[in-house]
């Protein structure tokens, strides 16, 4: 046969590597951890094989396991020890991410990022304090009640705490702050915040695209952060559109967000390209709780091969253009490379 192209050649074991695109790196990982003020012991997260909530008091020897894999940053969620409907231990000084950043930041050289937000911290599971709204019910014939009292998180109230939450973060030694609630303007008024209490220096990493999605379902056990009722969909972007993700890191680009993240990832892939496509800014993809479950789920029954799978999952989303991933898998990965 005369083939002119026969792009095999470049498939063979001692070259594909010297031709490959994309490779994965410890340092690209950035690995969940869960501190648990209700407990003082670890506990086994169910729907998460693997990962555990850890006491304040074992926060430091949890990090040190992810940094003994290569894994050098993590992102700190906490579980409070109790939950009112302003969320208000989320900015408490001895709050439970507080009391861990302190020690993780004074004992090990991890990179401590926080999820800000108020969903593990409100009694109702919201991500912020609720007001009532007025919407119009659809279907209601035009003479009968045009509206009906529904709640959903006040805006602007929310702001106001996730101020104090994202500085009280800063004073306890968080090297970067990550706001994850989806409210409008929260970068913003967080990086003003931040740069009047003197941490110009602290970078934000805006959860920027954050869909209302079913693969949080997982996390929301782990962090004991689910709506007691309705659903996030007045706030977290609806799966269904691309161009309003494009909107949405326009609008944090203009609040000065340093890094913009995309949520989930595996279902996003096209946002996530999109975002890399129309912005300068490093782009982050969290490969979310759901993902990690079926995944592990799957090679549980024998059907899948966990690690490759992993790996093909996160090649993927740095394919598609991420620099950075919030994963479940960072540490096994890790150990591998
Ligand atoms: C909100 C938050 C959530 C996740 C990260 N930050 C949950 C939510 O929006 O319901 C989900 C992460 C995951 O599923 O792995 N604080």
């Amino acid at each position: 046969m005369d083939l002119t192209h026969r792009p095999r050649r470049l498939r063979q074991d001692r070259v594909r590597g010297l031709v490959s695109e994309t490779s994965l790196e410890p340092s690209d990982l950035i690995a969940p951890v869960f501190v648990d003020a209700t407990t003082d012991e670890r506990r086994p997260i169910e729907s998460m094989p693997g990962h555990e909530r850890v006491p304040i008091a074992e926060s430091v020897a949890r990090v040190e396991d992810v940094l003994e894999t290569g894994v050098e940053a993590v992102m700190l969620f906490g579980i409070p020890e109790s939950k009112d409907p302003e969320g208000t231990r989320a900015w408490a000084e001895d709050g439970v991410v507080q009391e861990a950043l302190r020690r993780i930041t004074s004992e090990t050289d991890a990179y401590v990022i926080t999820d800000v937000c108020l969903c593990e911290y409100t009694d109702h599971g919201h991500c912020g304090p609720l007001e009532e709204e007025l919407r119009s019910e659809s279907g209601v014939a035009a003479d009968g009640p045009a509206c009906e009292p529904t709640m959903t998180v006040d805006n602007d109230a929310t702001l106001a705490a996730l101020e104090k939450i994202a500085a009280s973060h800063a004073r306890a030694g968080a090297d970067m702050v990550a706001p994850s609630g989806m409210m409008d303007g929260m970068v913003g008024a967080i990086r003003s915040a931040l740069d009047r209490e003197g941490f110009a220096n602290v970078p934000i990493m805006s959860y920027a695209a954050k869909y209302e999605s079913a693969f949080y379902g997982p996390f929301r056990d782990a962090a004991d952060g689910a709506p007691t009722f309705g659903n996030r969909r007045h706030y977290q972007m609806d799966p269904a559109n691309a161009r309003e993700a494009m909107r949405e890191v326009r609008l944090d680009a203009e609040q000065g967000a340093d890094v913009m993240m995309v949520k989930p990832a595996l279902s996003y892939l096209d946002i996530i390209s999109s975002v890399r496509r129309e912005f300068d800014h490093p782009v982050a993809a969290y490969n979310v709780s759901g993902e990690y479950a079926m995944l592990h789920a799957a090679a549980e029954k024998g059907w899948l091969d966990l690690e490759a799978v992993a790996t093909e999952s996160l090649l993927s989303i740095k394919r598609a253009g991420a620099d950075l991933i919030l994963t479940y898998f960072a540490e096994d990965i890790a150990k591998q490379l």
